[in-house]
Parts: C-alpha cells; sequence; structure tokens
C-alpha cells in the first residue's frame, strides 16, 4: 500500500499507510489528525481540508482545477502548493507523498 506522510498542525511527521484511490482527506480523517475537517464530505465546497503539498511532490500530484481553486480561495494561508486533500486520491505513482496540513 502506498504511503503519505503528513506534517501535522504541531510539526509532527506521521507516516501513513493507505490504500490506493482514497482522498488525502479521507485518510487524515481516518487518523485523526486535526486541521482537516472534510464538513463536505469530499465534495469540493467547504474547504476544510486545505494541505499544501511538498514542492517535490507538485508535478507528479498536480495542479487543481477550476472549481477546486475557487474553494481555495477560501483558505487562509494559501501557498502555491496549496491542494484540497478531498480532491487528491493516493496511487502507488505517489507513495512516499508528503503535505502539510495546513487548517483553515
Ligand atoms: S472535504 Fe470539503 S472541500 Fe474537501
Amino acid at each position: 500500500m502506498p504511503k503519505v506522510i503528513f506534517e501535522t498542525l504541531d510539526g509532527e511527521r506521521r507516516e501513513v499507510e493507505a490504500a490506493a484511490d482514497i482522498s488525502l482527506m479521507e485518510i487524515a480523517l481516518a487518523e485523526g489528525l486535526e486541521g482537516i475537517d472534510g464538513e463536505c464530505g469530499g465534495a469540493c465546497s467547504c474547504a476544510t481540508c486545505h494541505v499544501e503539498v511538498n514542492a517535490k511532490w507538485w508535478a507528479a500530484v498536480g495542479k487543481p482545477e477550476d472549481m477546486e481553486l475557487d474553494m481555495l480561495d477560501f483558505c487562509e494561508e494559501l501557498t502555491e502548493h496549496s491542494r484540497l486533500g478531498c480532491q487528491v486520491k493516493m496511487t502507488d505513482a505517489l507513495d512516499g507523498l508528503e503535505v502539510k496540513i495546513v487548517g483553515r
């Protein structure tokens, strides 16, 4: 199973194994990681799943589409590598992905 490494709000690194095709938001919720609420259930309409993708993974993860960009505008601390966790699904190619939980 691919692994994702989350940097938590308090700066800890949490390495989590996750089945492919599961979103970063779902993985974080299952792990009880603070700062990811997933209030809309992954419908790209709440922006409570904001993460910053490590720069070295940005090309592999890919850019957000227009609907996601609109929701990202509601996030504080927006960065050039911001994504909504519900819109990024794990794949075997993303094994070792590093993301930072930004919170609202
Ligand atoms: S869970 Fe609502 S936008 Fe991601």
